[in-house]
């Protein structure tokens, strides 16, 4: 009896860590955008580790991003809509993450300008969501 409660209560609690929330997600879009500062003081200061941190550190974090566990079970069928057009893809994730690759390997190879331009084209990926989406 007591190992059933126990395993239960210990099954809830890592229930629980695995919800994503509305909180988590805010956090982890305001660690993505620390990445992209990083990213281009990196640029500015002509300092490959920084940018190579801030890459990692939005690599890493991109990939958290989704629809929290309430936007999920949502029951009204057009927020469910709504919501699923704001989840962040596995597409969008993916790119993301490609571009933080090339945008190191440009920078480390000289070419800061390309290295620039990826970066924009992160920034313009971020902007899409929350333009289109956010409609902010
Ligand atoms: C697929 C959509 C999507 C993409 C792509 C996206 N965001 Fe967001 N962003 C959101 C949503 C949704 C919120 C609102 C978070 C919430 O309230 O749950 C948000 C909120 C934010 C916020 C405000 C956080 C706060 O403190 O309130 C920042 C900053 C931010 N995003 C930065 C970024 C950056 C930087 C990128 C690109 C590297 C990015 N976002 C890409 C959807 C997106």
């Amino acid at each position: 009896m007591k190992k059933v409660l126990l395993s239960s209560i210990i099954c809830s609690v890592i229930g629980m860590a695995n919800e994503y929330t509305q909180a988590d997600r805010i956090l982890d879009m305001q660690k993505i955008a620390q990445a992209m500062q990083d990213i281009q003081s990196g640029f500015f200061y002509n300092n490959l580790d920084i940018v190579k941190a801030g890459a990692k550190d939005l690599s890493e974090t991109i990939v958290k991003i989704g629809p929290t566990k309430a936007e999920k079970e949502n029951k009204d069928v057009y927020e469910r809509w709504m919501n699923n057009n704001t989840a962040m893809t596995a597409r969008t994730q993916r790119r993301i993450q490609n571009y933080a690759k090339t945008l190191v390997e440009r920078f480390q190879d000289g070419d800061a300008v390309q290295a620039l331009q990826v970066y924009n084209r992160v920034s313009a990926e971020c902007m899409k969501c929350h333009v289109d989406l956010r409609k902010w």
